[in-house]
């Protein structure tokens, strides 16, 4: 369904990306993990847009998505969530996530947006599915609360359903339980399951490695930016490569 073939990215003369190949089953929750600098957000940066390869493919669904801008690359059926919370704190969580279903919006333009006459006159049904993404994530009884009155964890929640409104067929979660107590792993875990059978195919980012091994179906493993393993958390768990990548980067 998805499949990046021989990526390669220098920055500054370093090769931060090494000829990269992965692919990703329909269907499937699978993650890329590695130690800290690896290249893994840089893979995700390729896939919508915000860096360019030097070279290499990325396809979803046979569609090259290399040389689109991101917005494109969301149409096509790609979203995204950040390493970093990226959510308008100052808005609603029910306004957070219909702003997320006009996915070529950037951030400067959302007051237009809430202000706009198209915006107001949007049916109801907009507003439905907003409160039904939420409801997905037990956010939906604080629809009208501002996101900042949230705490981390139901921020990051916010963000998934916000990323959800665009209808991808590929969901990108770069550190999803980052900073979650175990609690809100364990409900994300669920909740990344029910995506999976609405359709979406998920590609994570983890550092957390009991959420990767107990969640995922297939792992691709990156070291110094390359390729160094991939297969089933069982293969992962005992591949001496990985193993010794994850010694050396504990010793730094
Ligand atoms: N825009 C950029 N310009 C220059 N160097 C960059 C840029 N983006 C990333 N890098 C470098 O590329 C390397 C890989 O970074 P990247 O963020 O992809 O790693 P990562 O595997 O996501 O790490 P972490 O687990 O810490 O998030 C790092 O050395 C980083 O400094
Ligand atoms: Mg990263």
């Amino acid at each position: 369904m998805f499949e990046i073939k021989n990526l390669s990215k220098n920055f500054g003369g370093l090769e931060i990306l090494k000829d990269v190949s992965l692919s990703v089953q329909k269907g499937s929750i699978s993650a890329l993990i590695g130690p800290n600098g690896a290249g893994k957000t840089t893979v995700f940066n390729c896939i919508t847009g915000l860096v360019k390869p030097d070279l290499g493919s990325i396809q979803l669904e046979g569609q090259e998505l290399i040389g689109r801008a991101s917005h494109q690359v969301t149409r096509l059926g790609v979203a995204r969530t950040f390493q970093n919370i990226r959510i308008f704190k100052e808005m609603t969580l029910l306004e957070n996530v219909l702003v997320g279903m006009h996915s070529h919006l950037d951030y400067r333009s959302k007051d237009w947006l809430l202000t706009s006459s198209r915006f107001q006159q949007q049916e109801k049904q907009a507003r439905d599915a907003a409160y039904e993404l939420l409801s997905l994530f037990q956010l939906h009884h604080q629809h009208a609360n501002t996101a900042q009155s949230l705490s981390y964890g139901e921020q990051r929640q916010l963000e998934f359903a916000r990323a959800l409104a665009t209808k991808p067929d590929l969901l990108l979660l770069d550190e999803p339980v980052a900073g979650m107590n175990r609690t809100e792993k364990t409900g994300l875990m669920k909740e990344i399951e029910l995506i999976r059978q609405r359709g979406v195919t998920v590609f994570l980012i983890e550092h957390d490695m009991r959420f990767v091994m107990e969640l995922c179906d297939h792992i691709t493993v990156l070291n110094f930016g390359q390729v160094i393993a991939e297969g089933t958390p069982e293969v992962i768990k005992h591949h001496p490569g990985v193993i010794e990548a994850y010694l050396g980067a504990a010793e730094e």
